[in-house]
């Protein structure tokens, strides 16, 4: 799973994010557009080469290619880890905006039964909304010990798990709420990790960057993201970590490409393998070209190997702003 050049995609969009998704194409979503969707970006031919793990929402694992492949299977098949999303979504502290995740219940009886289908990782989300007021100490606190408890029971199962704790982007905040935000939700979970007993070594984090809020004026450039995200990285987290896959959280594909980029170019030593677990910023184009059409599969493969061979070259510090206006043939891989 950690692979230099290689990112994870993450395909674990649930029944209703998935349905979101496809609203926005005007498909309606069912079981059948969910699979032909993921058989869609499964089979693209190729994605080998930049993708090495992938995120699946529980359905997938049951589904099957066009070809009648069990997607974990088709993956397997092709050197790529399957993974999936064991938490159970989010709920709200009573009276609050912020929220904490569910799932914990029962947890290593469905991560055995995920192993049974070929599951090796597994991936677990909290969030922290920032206000004036928050994130407060009491989430923080909250959703590192949860991280940290499912962490450790994937683990003591045989899964890696993938740790995701997310500063969302929503809001007119600046970049230095993001990075105060990020920082203290960060060495609280590497805190609880710690006092888990989890084996950092074997563990992936899966962090948002450090950005100003989507709707902040004057936001911040790709130079300063890039900077505080690694700074705040550097500060909060422990060099035996072996890979940093970020989320891309509502940037779009273009901004998630070149900020991951620029971390790869500051001339910064990272003592981590930092790279892509991205859902939006990988999925978006091939999900325009496809609009639920059959005839459009093979554009929409296209737009998705092609946004996957950016982020490749972007964990490189190789990616060019004119790749993005180039066909998937002149993008190079030095
Ligand atoms: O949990 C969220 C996904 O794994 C990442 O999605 O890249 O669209 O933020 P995103």
């Amino acid at each position: 799973m950690v692979v230099a050049g290689k990112g994870i995609l993450a395909a674990d969009e649930s029944v209703k994010t998935a349905a979101k998704r496809l609203a926005s194409i005007n498909v309606e979503s069912t079981e059948e557009t969910r699979r032909q969707y993921r058989n869609l970006m499964l089979t693209t031919p190729q994605i080998e080469k930049y993708i090495c793990g992938v995120i699946f929402f529980e359905e997938t694992l049951h589904q099957k290619s066009n070809d009648g492949v069990l997607f974990p299977k088709l993956l397997a098949q092709r050197g790529i880890v399957p993974g999936i999303k064991v938490d159970e979504g989010l709920a709200e502290f009573e009276g609050s905006v912020e929220q904490y995740t569910k799932g914990l219940e029962g947890l290593g009886d469905r991560l055995e039964k995920y192993k049974k289908f070929g599951c090796r990782f597994a991936k677990w989300r909290a969030v922290y909304h920032i206000t004036e007021n928050t994130p407060t100490e009491m989430a923080i606190k909250r959703n590192a010990h949860d991280l940290a408890k499912y962490a450790k029971t994937c683990q003591e199962h045989g899964l890696v798990p993938i740790v995701e704790p997310e500063v969302l982007i929503d809001g007119t905040h600046s970049i230095d709420a993001c990075h105060k935000a990020t920082e203290n939700a960060l060495r609280e979970v590497f805190a609880a990790l710690k006092k888990e007993n989890v084996m950092i070594d074997c563990a992936i984090l899966k962090p948002s960057m450090v950005i100003s809020g989507k709707e902040a004026d004057n936001r911040a450039g790709v130079d300063e993201v890039a900077m505080r995200t690694i700074k705040v990285l550097k500060a909060a987290v422990p060099f035996e970590l072996p890979s940093i896959n970020f989320l891309s959280g509502g940037q779009t594909p273009q901004e998630a490409t070149a900020h991951l980029n620029r971390m790869h170019t500051l001339n910064e030593k990272l003592p981590w393998y930092v790279s892509f677990s991205y859902a939006r910023a990988l999925q978006d184009p091939a999900l325009k070209a496809w609009r639920g059409k059959d005839e459009n599969v093979e554009a929409a493969q296209q737009a998705f190997l092609k946004r996957a061979k950016l982020n490749s070259l972007a964990t490189m510090g190789k990616y060019t702003e004119d790749m993005e206006e180039m066909n998937l043939d002149a993008v190079m891989v030095h």
